[in-house]
């Protein structure tokens, strides 16, 4: 099956109530994995790239290993441009076989932000590519200006925003954030076992968005929900991270019910691939064929990704 735009996707995914799981990917490995839980699950997928891993992995690659994993799976699979930053960097990613991209001009003005939206999405559509915008600002990677606050979204926005550039997803900024830490310390509660416990999502910014935007595919960023034995497990082989929190899966799981279409997930994969290989380099010291170490973290990353598409997302047997 060719690439897939994200319009029938997530017509499919508001229609059933779940979300497809947006797994950012690197290299050979991390596509494996994710696409190898896919096809068990019989799950759609997006597979998206940032500028870093363009960078990183060069963008022929990245589009060519996407490739197989469409000819080895037969999955709906969308290939997405995370975090376009610029005109330039989507329409690169557009003339070069995405067929999905993100115009992320949150941290503009309100007006700059629609009018670049607005030209991507110009640019886009002629080519059959969909378009995801953001309005709001998550705290993390993605506020350069003050790293440690978000800027929720304002629903009073959301109606101009998604009609005059005519994006076919909005990103919001309702409490979730980029990374491995996500809040300071200080911002969460602590539970009766003395585990840290963020700041709950404003559901109700989502639920007012709805409300004034029926029936339009949301998505969230900043969705990984830093598994505690993860972090646990880096540091016992050597690591050392320190207040490390993410976002609830039961609070994710409620949000994939609603109207959010599309949930962004990176940091749990970086987590559980490097346990993995930390502990095989601890357990092997010995060990240095570099299979040996990269086949049992992908072997991890496959079954984190069934479990985020069977018990966050909702989407298993949505192919
Ligand atoms: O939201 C950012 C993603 O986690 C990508 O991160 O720019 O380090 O590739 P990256
Ligand atoms: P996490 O850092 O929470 O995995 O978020 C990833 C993301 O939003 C990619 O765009
Ligand atoms: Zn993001």
């Amino acid at each position: 099956m060719p690439l897939v735009t994200t319009t029938e996707m997530f017509r499919k995914a508001y229609e059933g109530g779940y979300a497809i799981g947006a797994f950012n990917v690197n290299n050979m490995e991390i596509i494996q994995g994710i696409t190898e839980a896919g096809k068990e699950l019989n799950s759609p997928l997006i597979l998206q790239v940032s500028a870093g891993a363009r960078k990183y992995a060069n963008h022929t690659y990245l589009v060519k290993l996407v490739e197989a994993a469409l000819l080895e799976t037969d999955l709906p699979i969308a290939l997405h441009l995370d975090h376009g930053d610029t005109f330039e960097l989507c329409k690169d990613c557009i003339d070069n076989g995405f067929s999905s991209v993100m115009i992320d001009g949150s941290h503009h003005s309100y007006d700059d932000n629609v009018a670049l939206t607005k030209k991507v999405v110009e640019y886009a559509h002629k080519y059959d590519v969909s378009v995801e915008g953001e309005l709001g600002v998550l705290a993390g990677v993605e506020d350069e200006v003050s790293s440690e606050h978000s800027h929720y979204t304002k629903p009073e926005e959301v109606e101009d925003f998604v009609k005059k550039p005519g994006v076919d997803s909005l990103a919001i900024s309702i409490g979730t954030s980029h990374g491995a830490n996500k809040f300071p310390p200080a911002q969460c509660t602590r539970n009766a076992d003395g585990i840290l416990i963020p700041p709950m999502l404003r559901f109700d910014i989502l639920e007012e968005i709805e409300k004034r935007i029926p029936g339009f595919p949301i998505v969230l960023h900043g969705s990984s929900s830093v598994p505690q034995d993860q972090v646990a497990m880096i540091n016992k082989y050597g690591g050392s991270l320190k207040d490390a929190i993410g976002i609830p899966e039961e609070w994710l799981r409620k949000a994939a019910k609603s109207a959010v279409c599309k949930i962004n997930i990176d940091s749990d994969g970086r987590l559980a691939m490097t346990a993995a290989i930390r502990k095989t380099l601890a357990e092997k010291p010995g060990e240095f064929d570099p299979r040996k170490y990269l086949g049992p973290a992908r072997d991890v990353l496959k079954e984190l990704y069934k479990h985020k598409n069977i018990n966050v997302l909702g989407s298993a047997n949505q192919a």
